[in-house]
């Protein structure tokens, strides 16, 4: 069997755990610094702060910002369903804009069409990794809403040459292991400002004024206090040294990502399926390589993917569009026809950093038997 993903790990990743567990720190502790000092160097960041995953970390850079009960903050339906989550986790109403029909982000327009008095902030994901026209988003809104980034899947993208994770006040990363970068779970908030960042890492911890690596380094008793409403959203230190390994390799791992795209594209240019590439704007790290079938339904793209099941292929369908599930019955939205076309009509094709040519070559094969007189 293909899976659809395989986390890059091995043995550096497994000594890097075994060597946090017998130093005495395994929750948060030295190590999570020395993964935001990496982090930052990576990414081009200002500050970074670690979580316990992006839907955390999107939760604190909401709450940081000071989104709250009565705003609005706009994000795409057509992402997983942790990006509209997070906004009502701050008690705030998620608006749904559309999609642009080729990258499947957000556009300028699609923003402007749904802004109103009460939009505080823009929830902007770089969906499967495919980067955002930022400067085109920021051009539409007016002064004093925020962009915050929803980044879980964009780690080694880049926008306008420099790393995402360098362009906005907020942005939100995840090391689950459908990411390239995996420590099992966990989150980074990559943050402009740094008294925002030192705040951020106090909320994380239930607004403790005192953290235990301070507590070990002193010599005098340290009483802490709890200012403000906070979570435990923490980073293990386990966690943080498996991160620093599988960091070091993002440079590589976004590399392989890549040229195994190129030859899917290569490989299924006749096969008339609408197939993944770079915007002008930037470069995707191929996260997902997302493919649509043009007129498919949601059934006839199922078929498919249980086709290609039966030949031993893993593949998923594209994402998710959070207005369709339960979780959002009634909530009002305005026409999302691009969101649902992608939802509907696209798949993700397996892609990993240790995939052969062979295993390729394979999901090659089924996808053009699945498709076979389907398109
Ligand atoms: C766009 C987007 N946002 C947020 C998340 C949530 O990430 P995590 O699982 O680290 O909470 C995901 C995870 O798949 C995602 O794809």
């Amino acid at each position: 069997m293909i899976p659809i993903i395989r986390p890059w790990l091995g043995p550096e990743e497994a000594r890097a755990a075994h060597d946090a567990i017998l130093s005495g720190w395994i929750a948060q502790g030295p190590k999570v610094r020395e993964f935001e000092a990496a982090f930052c160097t990576a990414t081009g960041c200002a500050h970074a702060v670690a979580v316990s995953s992006a839907t955390t970390g999107l939760h604190l850079a909401l709450h940081g910002l000071g989104v709250g009960p009565g705003d609005e903050v706009i994000c795409p339906s057509l992402s997983f369903i942790a990006t509209a989550n997070s906004i009502r986790y701050c008690g705030a109403t998620p608006i749904f804009a559309d999609v642009d029909p080729v990258t499947q982000n957000l556009s300028g327009a699609s923003i402007a069409a749904v802004l109103t008095k009460r939009t505080k902030a823009v929830l902007v994901v770089h969906q499967a990794g495919m980067p955002c026209d930022l400067a085109d988003i920021a051009a539409a809104l007016p002064g004093g809403v925020a962009v915050v980034e929803d980044a879980a899947c964009a780690i080694g993208s880049t926008y306008r040459g420099a790393p995402i994770g360098s362009h906005s006040p907020l942005v939100v990363f995840s090391f689950h292991p459908r990411k390239l970068v995996t420590c099992g779970e966990g989150g980074m908030v990559a943050v402009r400002d740094g008294a925002l960042a030192e705040r951020l890492r106090r909320l994380r911890q239930h607004a403790m004024t005192v953290n235990d690596v301070q507590r070990h380094q002193s010599a005098t008793f340290l009483l802490e206090q709890y200012d403000e409403l906070g979570w435990n959203y923490r980073m293990t230190d386990i966690q943080a040294a498996v991160g620093l390994v599988q960091l070091a390799k993002l440079p590589a791992m976004t590399e392989r990502r890549r040229a195994l795209a190129e030859r899917y594209t290569a490989a299924l240019a006749g096969v008339g399926l609408v197939l993944p590439t770079d915007p002008p704007w930037g470069t995707t790290n191929y996260q997902s390589y997302c493919v649509r079938i043009p007129h498919a339904t949601a059934a006839s793209r199922n078929d498919i993917l249980q086709a290609m099941l039966d030949k031993g292929v893993m593949g998923k369908r594209g994402i998710m569009a959070a207005h369709l599930e339960p979780a959002f019955a009634g909530h009002p939205h305005v026409p999302l026809p691009h969101s649902e076309a992608w939802a509907a009509d696209s798949l993700v094709l397996p892609l990993y950093h240790e995939m052969t040519a062979s295993d390729q070559d394979q999901v090659v094969a089924a996808l053009q038997s699945a498709t076979r007189g389907r398109i």
